[in-house]
């Protein structure tokens, strides 16, 4: 397989650049600057990218990289950073730039094999404090802006280009053809990364690795698990047990409809603990939202591995990690790793024979298409975020059985009628919240003291930050009147108009 390698110096958009490449149909792997030579000599790769970062270059304590890089006779494409570090390495020089450049700034840009197809001048996204004053020898300059005498070079005869600005974010406007164009006439990438041949030739070597002993997979019903278990069941059929835990604390009918998904449309070993009373025992009376997070963490892995010690299998175990999970950061220090918050610690009293990860060169768009076409119903591929402890965090207050019900009603109506009106896939995340409220209302003659709902709502890119969704009026009135007549115990509904920050997207 063709593969083309991001090494990465800190940027902040360094897995967008893998994620671009590999939307061309080109495999693109992360690794830290930290990687030596050898290992990438060894891995053949296709061509190289230099991320950006947040450094100087001419700060001696800013990653670096060894200059024998440049002579493995691999294309290379430097970017911000990695524009300003080819330059360093090749003897030019690399200033503070006179004018920053920050956002949408034009480009004009020479011939270049970089730059075929695109117009002479276009809209490119720069964010630099630096800056190329002197070009090495055996560079030419084939771009700049108002304030960037360099905003381009190359050097034809090493394959070598480096660009200041930023092609892999949307606002560069021709950014796409221009990473298209270093991997297929600079590279000479053919486009091998397909998901069709990505599952045929995992499923064979899950088939391999498996042999004739089993896997043990957790399903937790989210996206990840789920093609992970569809996956495994192509592979081994039913040498696959899938342990799915239910808490209780999961949408309307959404254990039934993991359970009938699985038992009906894949071939596997399904077992449901059902264990909703032990999480309400062990959350009775308490409130403190970190307190009530700690305690479904821990009773769902104590649930989920007597389980596991149950079926007594020594056989593999299988997780749904993804790529983003994996990766090492650029960032500082060799040491430093990202935390793999999707990876699960074995207790020492469990062996297993090994740990299987089908989906650990993936991101999260990749998983979802390799769901589509494994057959996963639509709504648990395309399924929004849903936090670990379930509504639990959804519930403020004590958690009980009456609550979760309310909660889990108004909450179905709110995603029907999205659902009717198409936004179930258009808006990043909805859903109700139960504040420990109780407001005056008026039924008929009557007085009522009732609970209140709270509508949530965003639109994000990537939940670090988040807008309010402007859900249409005509839309939230029809959920408030449909909540207040089918969810009886509910007689107000309030939509929540606060961004992240200062909120978060959740509520507890
Ligand atoms: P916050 O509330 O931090 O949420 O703004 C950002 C995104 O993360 C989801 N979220 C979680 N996901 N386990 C998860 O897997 C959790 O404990 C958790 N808490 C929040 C949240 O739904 C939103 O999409």
């Amino acid at each position: 397989m063709e593969k083309i390698l991001v090494l990465d110096f800190g940027g902040q958009y360094n897995q967008l650049i893998a994620r671009r490449v590999r939307d061309h149909r080109v495999f693109a792997e992360i690794l830290p600057y930290t990687t030596d030579l050898d290992t990438i000599r060894k891995n053949k790769y296709k061509g190289i990218i230099f991320t950006g970062g947040p450094n100087s270059v001419f700060d001696m304590s800013s990653p670096h990289y060894t200059r024998e890089i440049l002579d493995l006779g691999v294309p290379v494409l430097g970017i911000c950073y990695g524009c300003q570090l080819i330059a360093w390495m090749e003897n030019g020089t690399v200033s503070t730039a006179p004018v920053s450049e920050y956002g949408k700034i034009e480009l004009t840009a020479k011939k270049s094999p970089l730059f075929e197809n695109i117009p002479e001048k276009s809209i490119v996204w720069m964010s630099h404090t630096d800056y190329i004053s002197s070009v090495p020898e055996n560079y030419e300059i084939t771009a700049f802006t108002p304030d960037c005498p360099c905003a381009a070079m190359q050097n034809t005869k090493k394959n070598i280009y480096a660009v200041q600005f930023h092609p892999e974010v949307t606002h560069s406007q021709f950014g796409d053809q221009i990473l298209y164009n270093f991997l297929y006439s600079v590279c000479g990438c053919k486009g091998d990364w397909v998901m069709d041949s990505f599952i045929d030739s995992t499923v064979e070597k899950l088939k391999n690795q498996i042999g004739d002993k089993n896997v043990i997979l957790g399903l937790s019903g989210g996206v990840d698990s789920s093609v992970a278990a569809a996956l495994l069941s192509k592979a081994v059929g039913k040498q696959l047990t899938c342990v799915f835990v239910d808490q209780g604390l999961m949408r309307k009918n959404e254990g039934d409809f993991v359970e009938k998904t699985f038992t009906s449309l894949f071939d596997m070993n399904f077992v449901r603990v059902n264990c909703g009373e032990h999480f309400l025992s062990k959350l009775k009376g308490v409130t403190d939202p970190e307190e009530k997070r700690k305690i479904i963490g821990t009773e769902f892995f104590n649930v989920f591995w007597n389980e596991i010690r149950k079926q007594n299998d020594k056989g593999f175990f299988a997780q749904g990690t993804i790529y983003p999970d994996c990766i090492e950061s650029g960032k500082g220090d060799a040491a430093v790793i990202k935390t793999h918050h999707n990876r699960v610690n074995t207790p020492e009293d469990v062996e297993f024979l090994g740990i299987i990860e089908p989906l650990a060169d993936l991101f999260k768009d990749e998983v979802r298409r390799v769901g589509e076409k494994l057959g996963i119903p639509r709504e648990l591929v395309w399924r929004q975020p849903f936090p670990g402890p379930g509504l639990g965090v959804r519930i403020i207050g004590e958690i009980t059985e009456e609550k979760i019900r309310l909660l889990q009603d108004a909450d179905f109506v709110l995603r029907d009628e999205m659902a009717r009106n198409g936004y179930e896939r258009n808006m990043s995340q909805f859903f109700c919240v139960l504040p420990d409220v109780k407001t005056v209302g008026v039924m008929g003659d009557h007085r009522t003291y009732e609970n209140l709902i709270i509508i949530r709502a965003v639109t994000t890119d990537d939940f670090m930050t988040a807008d309010w969704a402007r859900i249409p009026y005509d839309i939230l009135a029809k959920v408030s009147n449909r909540i207040t007549n089918e969810c009886k115990g509910i007689n107000r509904v309030v939509y929540d108009i606060t961004s992240k920050p200062p909120a978060t997207v959740e509520y507890e």
